[in-house]
Order: C-alpha cells, then sequence, then structure tokens
C-alpha cells in the first residue's frame, strides 16, 4: 500500500444499509455497516421513513467503528466522500448531512458522489485499477443497467437499462409471492441450488432480434412465474419451490449475462466488471464467468459483500477523485434522488465555491 495514496472516508445511506468505510488509494481499511433490513422485513419492502430515522441512529456509532478499524484518527483523513444520489431523498440526506458536518470540522474536502458509479469503482479494491474502458452490467435493487465507462471519476454512459422492474426487484417480488420473506435475492439463491434450472421454461425478457439489444425487461417474468405458482396452487398441487426459484433465476442470468457478452463484443471492450446487490447471486457469477471466457473477456466481480450497498465503494469512489484532482463539492451540495447515472460527482459549480463558502462561513 503506498503511503501516499489518498485516505477517504466514505459515507452511504441512499436506501437501508448505513455504510461506513475507509481506503487508502485502492487499499480497504474498513467497512462498517449497520442495516435496518430486518425492521422492514415485514413490509415486505424498504419503508423510506423508517430507513431514515435508523440512519440517524447509526451514523455517528458507524463512523466511530470504521475510524477504529481502520486504525486512524479522522484528522489523518483526505476527503470525505458520500453518496449524493440516486436513492430515497430522506435517507441520503442523512448521509449528506452528516458528510457536510464531518467535512466543515475536519476542514477537509467533501465529495458528493453517485451511487451506481461507486457500485463500479467498489471492484478497485478487489481487483485494482479499473481497466479503460470498462464494461459495468449494474444490477441491484432499484437499477439494472449496462453502462460504459473510460474514466470511473468522470464519464459514464448508459447504453441500456431495465424498461420495467430492476433485476434485484424481479428477485424480490418472486420470493414474496412464493412466500420466502424480504430481501428475495439470498434466499431464492439458496433454494435455487438444490432446484432443476430447465424444469420451467419461463420468458426471456426482451430477447427478440427486433428488440432493443442493450434494454432490460423483468416484469412479464415476474407475471409469467406468478401465473404459473396460481394455476399449481388452483389445481391443489404442491408448489415446487426449489424449480421455480432455479428455473426464474435461469432467466434473469441468462438474459443478463448475454446481453452483458453482446454489449462488449460490439463495443471492443475486453472487460466486464458486475456490480451491485444481485452480483452476489451464485448463479449469475458463474455463468458470467462460463460465457466470458468463451468471448475472451475478462470478468471482474467483487466479493458479495463489497457488491451489496456499502460505504467502501463511496469511499474507493472518492480516493479515485482525490487521487485524480477532481474538484471537490460545495457546503451546499444537496441530495438528488435521481442523479443520472452520467454524473459521477456532483462538483462545485464554480473552481474555487468550496473554499469561498468555508471563508464566508468564518
Ligand atoms: O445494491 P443493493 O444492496 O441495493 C440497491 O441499491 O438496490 O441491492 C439489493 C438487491 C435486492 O433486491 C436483493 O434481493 C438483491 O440485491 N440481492 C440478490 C442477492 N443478494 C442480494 N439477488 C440475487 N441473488 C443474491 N444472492
Ligand atoms: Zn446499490
Amino acid at each position: 500500500m503506498a503511503a501516499d495514496e489518498p485516505l477517504v472516508l466514505g459515507i452511504e445511506t441512499s436506501c437501508d444499509e448505513t455504510g461506513v468505510g475507509i481506503v487508502r488509494g485502492t487499499t480497504l481499511l474498513a467497512d462498517a455497516v449497520a442495516s435496518s433490513v430486518d425492521e422492514h422485513g415485514r413490509f415486505g419492502g424498504v419503508v423510506p421513513e423508517i430507513a431514515s430515522r435508523a440512519h440517524l441512529e447509526a451514523m455517528v456509532p458507524t463512523v466511530q467503528r470504521a475510524l477504529d478499524t481502520a486504525g486512524i484518527k479522522a484528522s489523518d483523513l483526505d476527503g470525505i466522500a458520500v453518496t449524493a444520489g440516486p436513492g430515497l431523498a430522506g435517507a441520503l440526506l442523512v448521509g449528506v448531512s452528516a458528510a457536510k458536518a464531518y467535512a466543515y470540522a475536519l476542514d477537509k474536502p467533501l465529495y458528493g458522489v453517485n451511487h451506481l458509479a461507486s457500485h463500479i469503482c467498489v471492484d478497485q479494491l478487489e481487483h485494482g485499477r479499473l481497466p479503460e474502458p470498462t464494461m459495468a452490467l449494474l444490477v441491484s435493487g432499484g437499477h439494472s443497467s449496462l453502462l460504459f465507462t473510460e474514466d470511473i471519476t468522470s464519464e459514464v454512459r448508459s447504453l441500456g437499462a431495465t424498461i420495467d422492474d430492476a433485476a434485484g426487484e424481479a428477485f424480490d417480488k418472486v420470493a414474496r409471492l412464493l412466500n420466502l420473506g424480504f430481501p428475495g435475492g439470498p434466499v431464492i439463491d439458496r433454494y435455487a441450488r438444490e432446484g432443476d434450472p430447465k424444469a420451467i421454461a419461463f420468458p426471456r425478457g426482451l430477447s427478440g432480434a427486433k428488440d432493443p439489444a442493450y434494454d432490460f425487461s423483468f416484469s412479464g417474468l415476474k407475471t409469467a412465474v406468478s401465473r404459473w405458482v396460481e394455476a399449481k396452487r388452483r389445481a391443489g398441487e404442491e408448489v415446487p419451490i426449489r424449480d421455480v426459484a432455479a428455473s426464474f433465476q435461469e432467466a434473469v442470468t441468462d438474459v443478463l449475462t448475454r446481453k452483458a457478452v453482446r454489449a462488449c463484443k460490439d463495443e471492443g471492450v475486453d472487460h466486464l466488471m458486475i456490480g451491485g446487490g444481485v452480483a452476489a447471486n451464485s448463479r449469475l457469477r458463474a455463468m458470467a464467468q462460463e460465457r466470458c471466457e468463451r468471448a475472451g473477456i475478462t470478468l471482474r466481480v467483487p466479493r458479495p459483500k463489497l457488491c451489496t450497498d456499502n460505504g467502501a465503494m463511496v469511499a474507493a469512489l472518492g480516493a479515485e477523485m482525490v487521487r485524480r484532482d477532481r474538484r471537490p463539492s460545495a457546503f451546499d451540495l444537496s441530495a438528488d434522488s435521481s442523479l443520472p447515472v452520467t454524473e459521477t460527482h456532483v462538483p462545485a459549480s464554480f473552481p474555487d465555491a468550496h473554499d469561498e463558502l468555508h471563508r464566508l462561513s468564518e
């Protein structure tokens, strides 16, 4: 680990995870997460107000835990990074306010960064600096996108995205209709391991010759699973949960990996990274590995803990911002629940805004 690499603390509160990570360059020093997931379980999805309150309670202890784990003092930091969007407005606001307070009190530069770009950049903590260009398949509870980047601190281009449900959302909805609880991804993954992926031929959305090559659709698949399960129940037959889980998972991963490999080939990119919560899926990882190998593409998938929302990914992107000398955010940075993926961070609107605001408030 190079001692002159930037030391950055990252705060992530876009959904139900209060994440605080500390990295030096591409080295992970701490990844503290407090989750309110159990508080949402009985509602079958994340309740924004509950998430915001939980972030508020968890923030300071989680920052302290991260500093203790990393064995550093807050004053040693070179910058504070925070998810500015996209995500739940109230939840983002807690993280942005906390990051501003820490940056101001410690007199450190503040970097409001994009949640999706962070999901890509986190792979630097696992496999070293991202190759340029890199194709990224980002699959989470809120997003399913194919993204092309040549420099993760300044340029992300969207090639395609879901036109309805996100991949993780489809896992969560199918788990709910099978009464498997929330979040659905991990439990479907587990059941699917003992099921037959060929048992039921579920549809592959947007896979026809005339369909958009890089867009995804999962709502038809969800409806097909629902109809199939309902028919079994009406007939008084037992629902083969493991086979349904395996066949559904096969349909999702088949489409995701086929389109991602095709995008790499079409754009002449020989590195594919997969990020976001659904990248923790064991079948997706195995199928992507197999198809990438066949196509001569190098696959990069971070370990599952770095795929789901965490603070380390925000710190990783923040450290890259510092290393590349990107302009910090101003203290009037606001949370943007629909921050476009093309905006990797939210720099101050004029070059000296950060210093100027600091001077004025003194
Ligand atoms: O990235 P993430 O932690 O939060 C969002 O930004 O959405 O992703 C959460 C999503 C949930 O929908 C969850 O069901 C899904 O990721 N997920 C999985 C697995 N682990 C988490 N989906 C499939 N297989 C898994 N093993
Ligand atoms: Zn996420």
